[in-house]
């Protein structure tokens, strides 16, 4: 921005140059605390791939009412082909003890993405363009991640379908967005859940295996009245047979049993998780062994452990869970397992652990 620096806009750039922004930090829930800048990068039809990302100022963006995003980012199912034109992801950047910014597995998401937008029949941006993206916006906004140990900076890129598009088929133009808030905990508190009867997140030959946008809005009603019930989250049946736990409405489940960790098969009706994926390795590299399956309802009752994962989650051990009016609850605290992968987990991307797997990416 070359504009003249005066007045107003000089007391801007002199906050935008504080070391940390101004901000409650131990305060931070999961909600959207606005920062400086967002990344923008377009693709329209007849182009080869996206181009010309640019860093702008945070802010509103202009929408065609016709555009894939907002007429089909609802689900419409034809001839059982669903369309829609939204994927997001979801990653973090921490501060080590030494001031110094860590992202965590920026590739796995790159990759996420690219798988989902092949479903979606949408272009993506290659991997290092993503992983370029995400690095713009995490040092242009350096001031909003939250210092080592109170939080972290949830960045959140989007790929959406934004040029005209009135009948029911792919977009012809395309926006890449990444944008990022200082986060603290998903959920505050326990963890109790309840298993969901009628309503399911995914069906065979769906979505339930991308990180589509419309994964998420048609659940809103079920954790609402669960919620008012005094629940913290849903628990989805697989909709083929109601026997099998599946996960919640945004996160992946594991349970402990003996020697052994298993969590549902990531097979179309699970999402990838990319910290399922790394609980996977570092339960495996404890000695436990890990299993990828279906997980009856019986026995996740019978679980010794049960935990949460997800980016936005991290490793949350759950308290409770409740189906058809049984309640079971479950080991808590600091003897857990999920607890020792939690401290792992975040030792890893905090800096606090030595990352010997390559995880994160330094800035
Ligand atoms: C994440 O954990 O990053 C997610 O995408 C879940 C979310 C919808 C908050």
């Amino acid at each position: 921005d070359c504009r003249p620096v005066t007045g107003a806009l000089q007391t801007c750039y002199r906050r935008e140059k504080a070391e940390y922004a101004n901000v409650n930090w131990d305060e931070l829930g999961f909600a959207l605390t606005k920062i400086d800048y967002m990344y923008v990068m377009n693709f329209t039809q007849g182009d080869e791939k996206f181009s010309h990302g640019t860093l702008t100022r945070f802010g509103n963006i202009q929408l065609c009412p016709s555009s894939g995003i907002l007429n089909y980012g609802q689900d419409l199912m034809m001839k059982k082909e669903w369309w829609y034109q939204g994927l997001f992801e979801g990653l973090k950047a921490y501060r080590k003890a030494d001031e110094r910014i860590l992202l965590f597995r920026p590739e796995e998401n790159a990759l996420r993405m690219k798988m989902g937008a092949d479903r979606m029949c949408m272009p993506s941006p290659t991997v290092e363009q993503f992983v370029d993206a995400v690095r713009k916006t995490v040092l242009a906004n350096k001031r909003w991640v939250p210092p080592h140990g109170r939080g972290s900076l949830y960045i959140r890129p989007l790929l959406i379908g934004t040029g005209q598009n009135l009948g029911v088929k792919p977009a012809s133009e395309y926006t890449f967005l990444v944008y990022a808030s200082p986060v603290g905990s998903y959920h505050k508190g326990e963890l109790n859940l309840l298993v969901e009867d009628k309503v399911h997140r995914a069906t065979p030959g769906g979505t339930g295996g991308i990180k589509a946008v419309t994964n998420y809005s048609p659940v809103y009603k079920t954790l609402t009245q669960a919620k008012a019930r005094g629940f913290s989250d849903v628990l989805f049946r697989d909709a083929l047979t109601g026997s099998n736990i599946e996960e919640g409405s945004a996160c992946n489940i594991f349970i402990l049993k003996g020697n052994v960790i298993s969590t549902p098969t990531a097979d179309g009706t699970i999402l990838p998780g990319i910290t399922r994926k790394s609980i996977m390795g570092l339960a495996s590299g404890f000695g436990y062994q890990v299993e990828e399956r279906a997980l009856r309802i019986d026995e996740v009752f019978d679980a010794e452990e049960v935990f949460c994962t997800g980016t936005a989650m991290v490793v949350k051990p759950v308290a409770s869970i409740t189906y058809q009016g049984k309640t079971i609850e479950y080991k808590q605290g600091a003897e857990t397992v999920a607890q020792r992968l939690y401290a792992t987990l975040t030792g890893i991307q905090t800096g606090l652990v030595e990352d010997k797997l390559g995880w994160t990416m330094a800035m």
